[in-house]
């Protein structure tokens, strides 16, 4: 096997699966030597690599950026945020953070969620009925996380004819670590718009109390320490840039996996419950986070590689939860019964997705419900349109079909 990896490369981008399995057999540490728009780096494609690896800050730190970006960490005129911040600044800030974004705060969104995803699917139907092309990304996958996160963040319903725009621009700038691209412009519009829009809602919170994420950020305390706003806002830019085409992916992607294989797709339909399992199997096998980077903190040898101090080093994250070793043969299948003990889909270690309760509960709902409205939904990658980035996989419009077939 040989090794053809350029992260640049359309045809890479389109399926990368093949050069991961190639890097894995051969190449488990390589090393790219750099290319426009590219600085020098290494990867890791191994599953037991990346997860010793990310659970190891002192050695593989953040604080040095997780893409290709030279500026990545200025370029939005926002300080590091907690993604960006290696342990004990982070643990502490992420402590704080746990105090006001629990597992208890998203499962109360439930049925909020589900009555917004079937408005989403009504509209999907209406529209497949009047004989019109339907795009399940446009139409339902995309608008959930901008709504999950709207109203999280107790946006009122008033001002979110303004926050969906910004979700989308920053979204696109988080995803092209390489952009050198003309919309980067209006990136740095939307964060400082955003930035300034939730500035004045937690100086208000500040004053007076809301029963919302923003509130309960403003109010947690821990050991006598309050977050600072800076602290908040670089939370919510993290979530808004992070959560919101990696949640929506997740839904898109399920179809196409489900559409490729129908006897899984049956084993959902008989029995709905697996369907939150599967929704970590969609997620192990079409990973919207492909590979975020660390910096080496001093000389590291690993596969008989030498790494110096300072090496970028990308954790492909897609290829660690495709590998045999850690998944057995039956790796790049769909397996909805499967229970992996770990992946690697929100990292792990102290970056793991905190997130993670939220991406899966809106995931779940609209699989369950895109299931009971149209059992035999199917969607045909090939006419999709995917976003192109090397760190996210997701889509940007994805047709879908067989919507009128009940069972
Ligand atoms: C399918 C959806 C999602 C995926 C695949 C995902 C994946 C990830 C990954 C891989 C990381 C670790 C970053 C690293 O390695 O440096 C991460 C961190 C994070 N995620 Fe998510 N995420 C998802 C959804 C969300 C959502 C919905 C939110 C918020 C509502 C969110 C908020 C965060 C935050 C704040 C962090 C930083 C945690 C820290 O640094 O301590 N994510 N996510």
């Amino acid at each position: 096997m040989t090794v053809a990896y350029d992260p640049l490369d359309p045809a890479f981008r389109a399926d990368p699966y093949p050069a991961y399995a190639a890097l894995r057999e051969e190449r488990p540490v390589h090393h790219h030597p750099g290319a426009p728009g590219i600085p020098e780096f290494w990867s890791f494609a191994r599953f037991d690599d990346i997860w010793d690896a990310v659970r190891e800050p002192a050695t593989y730190s953040s604080a040095r950026g997780l893409t290709f970006h030279p500026d990545e960490i200025g370029k939005l005129g926002i300080p590091p945020t907690i993604v960006m911040l290696d342990p004990p600044v982070q643990t502490a800030l992420r402590s704080l953070i746990g105090r006001a974004f629990t597992p208890r705060r998203i499962a109360s969104m439930e049925q909020k969620i589900r009555d917004f995803v079937r408005e989403r699917i009504a509209d999907l139907t209406e529209r497949a009925a009047a004989g019109e092309e339907v795009d399940l990304h446009q139409l339902v996958s995309s608008p959930l996380p901008v709504f999950v996160l709207a109203d999280l963040l107790g946006v009122p319903e008033s001002d979110r004819a303004a926050f969906a725009p910004w979700v989308a621009a920053l979204t696109q700038v988080q995803n092209d670590g390489f952009a050198v691209d003309p919309e980067q412009l209006s990136g740095m519009d939307a964060a400082a718009q955003m930035m300034g829009y939730f500035s004045e809602q937690i100086t208000h919170r500040r004053t007076c109390e809301h029963d919302d994420l923003l509130g309960a950020l403003v109010a947690a305390e821990l050991d006598g320490e309050r977050l600072s706003d800076w602290d908040i806002l670089g939370f919510c830019f993290v979530m808004v840039a992070g959560g919101s085409d990696t949640s929506a992916s997740l839904v898109s992607h399920g179809i196409t996996l489900l559409t490729a294989a129908p006897g899984q797709r049956r084993l959902l339909l008989d029995d709905p419950s697996l369907i939150s399992g599967a929704v970590l199997e969609f997620l192990r096998l079409e990973s919207s986070v492909q590979g975020l980077a660390r910096s080496t903190t001093r000389e590291v040898r690993i596969h008989d590689t030498v790494l110096p101090e300072g090496a970028k080093v990308m954790m492909l994250y897609a290829s660690a939860n495709r590998d045999p070793r850690e998944f057995g043969e039956t790796a790049a299948e769909l397996d909805v019964r499967r229970r992996p003990d770990r992946h690697l889909a929100f990292s792990s270690g102290p970056h793991f997705c905190i997130g993670s309760h939220a991406a899966r509960l809106q995931a779940t709902i609209a699989i369950e419900e895109l299931l009971a409205a149209h059992p035999h939904i199917s969607a045909d990658p090939s006419r999709g349109v995917r976003h192109d980035s090397f760190f996210v996989r997701s889509w940007h419009h994805l047709p879908v079909g067989d919507l009128e077939s009940r069972v």
